[in-house]
């Protein structure tokens, strides 16, 4: 018997224009529960439009986003959200800006979640106290403590220094394994994308235009060569530079068969 599996997140046609420009253009993509998708592009192509899209922030001009197959209209009460400023607020102390928005007492879940990214020690101390990478910690704690089945980061780590984001990318990718929650981070960071996405997707002008698989093992070890193919291989799409414009594939660069596949799928398992 042939059973249908329903995406847990599907694109369909989805376009977004700020009249008179048109931002995002029929996207289509079918997102699995669990998965791990990084998007990449460049600045303007459309990125934080389709987070906030997903979010249900904003409303589409046109097709749809549907959630486990039905449209989401409204706000999306899976989502939360993670910005590159952790936007927390500087008169509460880092566990009330952890249960910030929640009713009732917290305080337990708020310490447990600040524990889960290693911040428990902080949490009467106040948000300006805090280095960078210790308030995205706080703002990591502030989405995990709805229990989002959906996370979407929008270059959460943009603003840290090298050696921080890659314990942070560390980190979400832990807590990602073990609560397995449907990630979205849009990054402009490619080894951040290669390291930690189940498959990447190259947003240009408007358009999905490269859906990569990554089929490394985690952790992903960055100084195999097959990730520095793989990172090199998606450079080069979202520059256009020459080689990617003759067509090489990824399968050339790393000597595997990798490929990029449709951006719409349709699951059929026997
Ligand atoms: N509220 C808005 N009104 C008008 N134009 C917008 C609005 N939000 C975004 N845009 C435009 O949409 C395009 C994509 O923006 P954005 O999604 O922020 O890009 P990215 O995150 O990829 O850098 C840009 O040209 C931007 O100026
Ligand atoms: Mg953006």
């Amino acid at each position: 018997m042939k059973v249908v599996k329903t995406s847990h997140l599907e694109l369909v046609n989805l376009q977004k224009s700020y009249h008179p420009t048109a931002v995002l253009d029929r996207l289509n993509l079918q997102i699995h529960k669990g998965e791990f998708i990084a998007i990449v592009g460049k600045s303007g192509c459309g990125k934080s439009t389709l987070l906030r899209l997903l979010a249900g922030l904003e409303q589409p001009s046109g097709g749809e986003i549907r959630l486990e197959g039905k449209p989401l209209t409204g706000l999306n009460r899976e989502a939360c959200m993670m910005f590159q400023d952790g936007r927390l607020l500087p008169w509460k102390r880092v566990l009330d800006n952890v249960s910030l928005g929640l009713k009732g007492d917290h305080r337990e879940e708020a310490e447990a979640v600040l524990r889960q990214v290693g911040l428990d020690h902080k949490k009467d101390e106040w948000p300006a106290k805090l280095s960078g990478g210790q308030k995205q910690r706080v703002a990591l704690a502030r989405a995990l403590i709805h229990k989002p089945s959906l996370l979407l980061l929008d270059e959460p780590l943009g603003a840290l220094d090298a050696l921080t984001r890659i314990e942070m990318q560390s980190l979400i990718e832990e807590i990602w394994s073990f609560q397995r929650f449907t990630s979205l981070l849009v990054t402009h960071d490619v080894e951040e994308a290669v390291s930690l996405a189940d498959r990447v997707v190259l947003l240009h002008e408007g358009k999905i235009t490269q859906n990569i698989p990554i089929p490394l093992k985690r952790p992903r070890k960055r100084d195999q060569s097959t990730f520095a193919s793989i990172v090199n291989f998606i450079l080069e799409q979202i520059l256009e530079l020459p080689r990617a414009a003759q067509g090489r594939g990824l399968e050339e660069e790393t000597g595997r068969p990798f490929h990029a596949v449709p951006s719409v799928r349709v699951s059929n398992v026997d």
